[in-house]
Parts: C-alpha cells; sequence; structure tokens
C-alpha cells in the first residue's frame, strides 16, 4: 500500500457533552479519546498523521507531545469542511489519497479503514466513503441516492427533508479523497444550512456535480462507528472498550472471573496465568506481573506488581511497587512512593505512603508507615505508627534490618532504630536506639491488690462510698 496522509478533525467543542472539558479529551478507558484516532492511523502506512484542534488547544496539545503528529490550529471552528481546509498549507507538497478520520468516532478498527482504502483504491475513485445502514439513524448524516443507487449527496439531520430523515444508510465519518480534487472543492463550500457551517459532507456534491469517481464502502460491525455526541454515548463506547480489552487479557491469559465487573484501563499490561476477582479496577500504566491474585473491591493505579504477587479484597494502590511474593491486605492502602521487596507483607488496615519494607519484612495489623524505610526480616507489630509530621515538615524514619516491633510502638521521626533491635510494645520512640539493644518507653505498671475484689464488696452493700486509690 502506497502512504496516505491522514487529517484527524478534533477541533469540535462538543457541546452536547455539557462539559468544561473539550469532547475529545474525555477519557476512554483511561485514554483521551483523541488517542483511538491516532492509535488507528499510526496503524496505517500514513506518511503524516494531522490533528486539526481549536478549542481549548492548549490543554491538547500536551496530551499529544509523545505522538507522531502534526497540530493545525483551525482559530474558530466554522464545520468539519473548514476544518479540513485548514490543512492545505501543510499538505501543499502532497499528492494522493488523503484519509479523514472524526475524532468522535474512536471505535473504528484499522481493518475497517484499511478496507475502505483498498475499494478505493481498486475502483481508482476519487472519493470514497464509509456508510452504514442503522435501525436508529438519528443524529447522523444521511446517505442520498438516486433511483439508480448512485450517491448524489449526504443531507445532515438538521437540514433533511422528511423524506430524507427516512433514510437508515448514513455517513459514518471516515473519508478517502484524494488530494487534487479536496482542497479546491473546500475552498468552494459555502455554510448556507441550519447550523451555518462549512460541511465536509457538501465534497459529495460537488464529486458528483464534477462527474467525478465516487464510491462508498459499508462497515460490517456496527458497534464501530457509534459517534460520541453525548455522555450517554461516551458510557457505551467505553464499556465496549472495556469488553474489548478484557477479551484481550483472556486471549493473552489472564483469568477474568467476572469481565463485565473488572475494569482495565488500555494501558495496563498483565502477565499470563494471573487470576483477577470480580469487582477490581487496574488502571493508569499498572504493570501486573505473572501468577498474581486480585482479590475483590480493589483499585490499582499506576503501580508495578511483579510475578506472584497477592492483593486481598477491597484493598487501594497507587504509585507503589510489589516485588515478587508480596502480599497486601485485605482492607490496606498503599500509597504513592511504597515499595515492597520481595515477600513483603502489609495487612489489614494498614497504611503506607513513601514508605520501603524489605524483603520478608511484614506490617500485618492496624499500622501507618509514611517516610520509612524499614530493612530485611523486620516485623512491625500491630499498631505502630510513624509520626512523620510535625505539622511543618516530613520526617524519616529508618529502622534495620531484623528490627522487632512490639505491638503500639510510635516513632517520633526523625529516628534510626540500629539493626537487630527490639522496641518493647507501647513504647514511644523519640531517639535513635543503637543495634541489637532493647528499648522501652512506657510507664510503670502499678497493681494494688485486692482493690477490685474490694471494690464489687462496696457496691453489693449498696454503699455510696467509693473505694479509695491509693496505698493500703
Ligand atoms: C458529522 C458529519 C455527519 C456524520 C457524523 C458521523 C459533517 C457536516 N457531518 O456530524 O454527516 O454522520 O459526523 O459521526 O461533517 N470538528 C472540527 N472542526 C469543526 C467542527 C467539527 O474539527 O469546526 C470535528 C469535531 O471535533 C468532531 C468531528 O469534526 O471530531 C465531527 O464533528 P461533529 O460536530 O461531531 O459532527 P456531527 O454532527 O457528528
Ligand atoms: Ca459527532
Amino acid at each position: 500500500m502506497t502512504t496516505i496522509a491522514t487529517v484527524i478533525l478534533a477541533a469540535g467543542l462538543g457541546k452536547r457533552m455539557q462539559s468544561k472539558r473539550v469532547k475529545v479529551l474525555h477519557p476512554i478507558a483511561g485514554r483521551p479519546m483523541i488517542r483511538y484516532s491516532i492509535d488507528a492511523a499510526r496503524k496505517l502506512p500514513s506518511d503524516r498523521i494531522i490533528v486539526v484542534v481549536a478549542h481549548q488547544a492548549e490543554a491538547v496539545k500536551p496530551i499529544l507531545a509523545d505522538q507522531p503528529v502534526e497540530i493545525i490550529h483551525q482559530g474558530r471552528p466554522l464545520g468539519t469542511g473548514h476544518a479540513v481546509l485548514q490543512t492545505e498549507p501543510a499538505l501543499a507538497d502532497f499528492r494522493g489519497p488523503i484519509l479523514i478520520l472524526n475524532a468522535d468516532v474512536p471505535l473504528i478498527t484499522v481493518e475497517t479503514i484499511r478496507s475502505m482504502i483498498n475499494t478505493h483504491r481498486k475502483q481508482e475513485a476519487d472519493l470514497t466513503f464509509l456508510t452504514a445502514t442503522l435501525s436508529d439513524p438519528s443524529g447522523y448524516g444521511r446517505v442520498i441516492r438516486d433511483s439508480e443507487g448512485r450517491v448524489i449527496a449526504v443531507v445532515e439531520e438538521k437540514d433533511a427533508q422528511p423524506h430524507q430523515r427516512a433514510v437508515r444508510e448514513i455517513n459514518t465519518g471516515f473519508y478517502i479523497v484524494e488530494s487534487a480534487f479536496l482542497f479546491g472543492a473546500l475552498r468552494e463550500l459555502k455554510a448556507d444550512n441550519t447550523q451555518q457551517e462549512y460541511y465536509l459532507t457538501d465534497i459529495v456534491t460537488m464529486a458528483v456535480r464534477q462527474g467525478l469517481k465516487l464510491n462508498t464502502a459499508e462497515v460490517g460491525c456496527l458497534e464501530e462507528i457509534i459517534g460520541i455526541n453525548n455522555r450517554a454515548d461516551l458510557v457505551r463506547i467505553e464499556k465496549i472498550v472495556y469488553r474489548r480489552i478484557a477479551e484481550r487479557h483472556m486471549t493473552e491469559g489472564v483469568t477474568l472471573l467476572d469481565p463485565d465487573t473488572i475494569w482495565i484501563e488500555a494501558d495496563v499490561v498483565i502477565g499470563r496465568d494471573t487470576l483477577i476477582y470480580p469487582n477490581v479496577r487496574l488502571e493508569g500504566a499498572s504493570r501486573i506481573g505473572e501468577d498474581c491474585v486480585i482479590r475483590s473491591h480493589t483499585r490499582i493505579s499506576n503501580c508495578r506488581l511483579e510475578t506472584g504477587v497477592t492483593v486481598n479484597d477491597s484493598c487501594v494502590l497507587a504509585e507503589s511497587v510489589l516485588e515478587d511474593g508480596a502480599t497486601v491486605g485485605p482492607f490496606a492502602r498503599l500509597r504513592p512512593g511504597t515499595m515492597l521487596h520481595k515477600g513483603a507483607k502489609i495487612g489489614n488496615f494498614v497504611e503506607t505512603k513513601r514508605a520501603e519494607l524489605g524483603e520478608g519484612s511484614k506490617a500485618n495489623h492496624l499500622t501507618y508507615l509514611g517516610d520509612a524505610v524499614i530493612g530485611k526480616e523486620v516485623n512491625i507489630g500491630a499498631g505502630t505508627i510513624t509520626c512523620n509530621y510535625d505539622g511543618i515538615r516530613k520526617h524519616q524514619t529508618v529502622i534495620e534490618d531484623e528490627v522487632f516491633v512490639g505491638s503500639d510502638a510510635q516513632f517520633v521521626a526523625p529516628v534510626r532504630i540500629g539493626r537487630g533491635a527490639v522496641i518493647g510494645a507501647g513504647s514511644t520512640i523519640t531517639k535513635d536506639v543503637p543495634p541489637d539493644s532493647l528499648a522501652l518507653s512506657r510507664a510503670k505498671q502499678e497493681v494494688k491488690k485486692d482493690w477490685a475484689k474490694r471494690r464489687k464488696k462496696a457496691k453489693g452493700k449498696g454503699k455510696k462510698e467509693t473505694v479509695k486509690s491509693g496505698k493500703d
């Protein structure tokens, strides 16, 4: 296939979305809508990909920064025809077929575009566009044919006569047009329609008038051409995208116990033989290794899980790294900067933030570890808290290898606990502890013999008198 140039139309605001955000930036399975058209274009032998932007161009540009595309500014978006015309200077030296894609129709597959291009070539057409026949064509431009079935026009719904509205064949918004015809035609466009816009679709009638070769290709799978004009369309499309992503992971060897309730965003990578329970969300650039188990009601966002990691029910993990065999939860929260080395274990009701847990170390219950560096084979007892914040600054707690921390200890950072030390339960540690020592800081226990027994007796006699404390 010889090369083509691709133009992606993304300049419209998308009024019907009722959003502050321009339509093409709305995410679909974690990826901005605009990326879907670009991804398809990149799979084609397309020499150049030009994206036409206008509304919120400053917000769109950074999203496209890492993409091999040229950006053209439409200024005031005056219609789809006006949008394509803005690419004329950039394509002045280009001779050949120009592929035009609507960025708000993200489900189109590269196979469908390819087959449209192939028929265009075979027919040696000047203009080919993709159509579909829908049971409910509302919202789309209708394809009008003469009595012999030859296309004569595309009429927008808002401009259509009742008999034209009854037509169920619609324009899907994908075109391939020879450059020799395209720009001349666009310059002739008039905005004499209900919306006072320069319609790209009017080039169809112009091609007919000029006696050029016009051709249509019909899409097989109707799902592919759903345009997103409002929130309901967006949700419908996103469901389909999640389903496609789930199917792909299952094909590649991942078990999803209930694909309808497992939401895996587009950029997530998952290794073979990983098992995912219902009601799980995997977001962003998360990478999940092989043989992992992820239980229900868990959200994992931009994390790296290596091989054989287990995340139990109801956990929230963000921007964290879990090495081979690490275990988390149930009910744990790993905040950004958490690093669990091999076989480390975070149990229930534990929160971590910028915390490193060395190989084989454990924090099994009710704990907060923030700004903490914890060595290997450390046991963190229930209820341990690193007091990392003094109200102004954050400070670090360092706990070296093989330390044993008893339950309910607090570390008032900055503080360092030497290798092999033991921290007595209930201690508030404010000073560094040397290696191999015991640190204890708790009030001495007092025992008052028979005190409770006397109180019981006093109560029994109905006496008001209180049991006095103090020495016998
Ligand atoms: C368009 C087609 C319609 C087709 C439908 C398919 C026209 C006139 N109509 O209608 O026949 O059935 O798509 O989904 O083309 N855009 C710009 N600049 C503009 C206006 C729009 O770049 O000035 C972009 C939008 O961002 C969008 C695309 O072009 O990605 C389509 O625009 P939209 O206003 O959604 O057209 P539709 O009414 O859906
Ligand atoms: Ca549209």
